[in-house]
């Protein structure tokens, strides 16, 4: 059977105690509702004797949780501390005391200043207090324990692993490795994980914590899982001490994405950093994987090629998910630099509701190109506006002045050419015929081999009075040349169609 990882949340802990202003009970308790949403089955929902506040709100979220959310305290590895827990979260269905303390030798020495053995001590006597205190109100608890600073454990691994058994012996069922400071390469600190997992009984949980100061927790904690972690500490958004703690987003569809099976409702990931970063007033970074602004958006013209050909595929050529897994639809946005090509400005211009040919994205191309060397990125208005200026309204040779019918079947034709006034009555089968037939009698090529009227309702700008023309006009050697224009009449937005592919073969 397939392992499954077990989500155990730290944003209401870890997150809040290293935000500017932390959340306040009601924030805590919204805050929560959402972690449960997303399916995760543990909360560490915060820290008891750190202040008045954070107790009150440990035992709110306490009283509220299901039968399925363990719901877990933070506790310093002392009496006092393990005190203020119990009677924080013993009203939960499913509590849990989470001790700690460091047993790395440079902390022991430098912080705390006491022996290891006495360290030790201290550890066994606070698990030991925790499981017979938390045990006896509810036999649905339980007890974890972890060894701060477990990163900097490499010189004394096997003292860590001895008191570790003696930890187990006394009732926690889960031990926590934190890398509470990244300070080496994930291998380094996964060969130390390696060992304690082979030293322990099997149904003894493994949980990793780790910070992210070098910028690979989720590297390291994904990695984790593999060698045998089985609970993963996350935080939302990568909240945190100082560069904060593992992502939960990045670690769950790293997983996904190998086949794990994370139980976690992915669709609400987005909503819910977005949330997160509002409450926290932690601005999310813009090209933070998955959730950041500019995760999804492309701008060179390769890759905006090949983002286009499979934007409708779960697999995408550029993106590692398809956005609607997390619940980011139509967000792989498609933005148009001087670095960007013809694909993009045809994606851009469909998108607005227009109709555009490949090949007039392609005569568009070097005109945009050319104004974003200037300007820096096109936005779509702006690309729009290129759109009409340089498709709908060619300038060149021939100059419309007016078109207008006499009577049925018969218009009259007025325009410049080169300069000169050109009028001529056009008689035909409907205004396109007319025009034609007028110009081919002043000897101009008509040679007509596709016609298509399109009303522009629905598209982001113009109204829906305004019709659309496209015409396609063959030139001497055969070549289609598109004439496209808009106008608020028919039978005009045919004319200027014409005009517009003219300018094109009259050069
Ligand atoms: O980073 C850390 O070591 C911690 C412990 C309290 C688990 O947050
Ligand atoms: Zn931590």
């Amino acid at each position: 059977m397939q392992r499954k990882p077990f989500f155990y949340d730290i944003t209401l802990r870890d997150g809040n105690q290293s935000l500017k202003k932390p959340w306040s009970l009601e924030e805590k308790l919204f805050i929560f509702d959402k972690i449960v949403e997303l399916n995760i089955p543990a909360v560490e929902i915060g820290f008891p004797a750190s202040s008045k506040m954070d107790f009150d709100s440990c035992r709110l979220l306490a009283q509220k949780a299901d039968k399925n959310t363990v719901v877990s305290v933070l506790a310093r590895a002392h009496k006092g501390d393990i005190d203020k827990a119990i009677e924080a979260v013993s009203c939960a269905k499913k509590p849990r005391i989470h001790t700690f303390i460091t047993l790395s030798p440079f902390h022991m020495k430098n912080v705390l200043n006491k022996k290891p053995d006495d360290v030790a001590r201290l550890a066994i006597d606070a698990v030991e207090y925790a499981y017979n205190n938390v045990i006896k109100e509810n036999k649905n608890a339980d007890v974890q324990f972890s060894v701060e600073h477990f990163g900097d454990c490499a010189k004394n691994i096997d003292f860590v692993i001895d008191v570790l058994k003696e930890i187990v012996k006394k009732g926690a069922t889960t031990i926590n490795l934190p890398n509470t400071v990244e300070r080496y390469r994930p291998g380094i600190f996964l060969e130390l994980v390696s060992k304690v997992r082979k030293s322990l009984a099997e149904n003894i949980t493994i949980a990793l914590h780790n910070h992210n100061d070098l910028g690979m927790a989720t590297a390291t904690t994904v990695e984790g899982f593999f060698i045998g972690a089985n609970q993963l500490e996350c935080c939302l958004n990568g909240l945190g001490e100082r560069a904060g703690n593992t992502d939960f987003n990045q670690v769950v569809i790293a997983l996904h994405n190998c086949g794990v099976d994370c139980g976690i409702n992915l669709s609400k990931i987005y909503e819910t950093a977005l949330l997160i970063s509002q409450m926290s007033h932690v601005k999310i970074y813009e090209k933070a994987p998955l959730i950041g602004l500019e995760a999804l958006a492309h701008r060179s013209g390769i890759h905006q090629d090949g983002a286009i050909k499979t934007k409708d595929m779960e697999f995408g050529a550029y993106r590692p998910i398809h956005p609607d897994l997390i619940g980011r639809s139509n967000d792989e946005k498609i933005g148009f630099t001087s670095q960007s090509g013809k694909t993009a400005i045809y994606d851009i211009i469909k998108a607005l509701k227009y109709p555009i040919t490949l090949q007039e994205s392609a005569y568009l191309t070097p005109i945009a190109k050319e104004s974003a060397e200037q300007k820096g990125e096109l936005n779509p208005k702006e690309i729009l506006d290129l759109y009409f200026n340089k498709i709908c309204n060619i300038e060149g040779a021939f100059e419309l002045v007016s078109f207008k019918q006499i009577e049925k079947g018969i218009f009259d034709l007025f325009f410049n050419f080169k300069g000169e006034r050109k009028a001529v009555i056009g008689k035909g089968n409907g205004p396109l015929d007319a025009c034609l037939n007028g110009l081919k009698e002043l000897g101009f090529k008509t040679k007509l081999s596709y016609y298509k009227q399109y009303s522009l309702d629905g598209a982001e700008k113009g109204s829906s009075a305004q019709a659309m023309s496209m015409i396609s006009m063959l030139d001497d050697n055969n070549n289609e040349i598109i004439g496209r224009a808009i106008d608020t009449s028919t039978a005009v937005a045919n004319v200027k169609a014409i005009f517009n592919a003219l300018n094109q073969m009259y050069k």
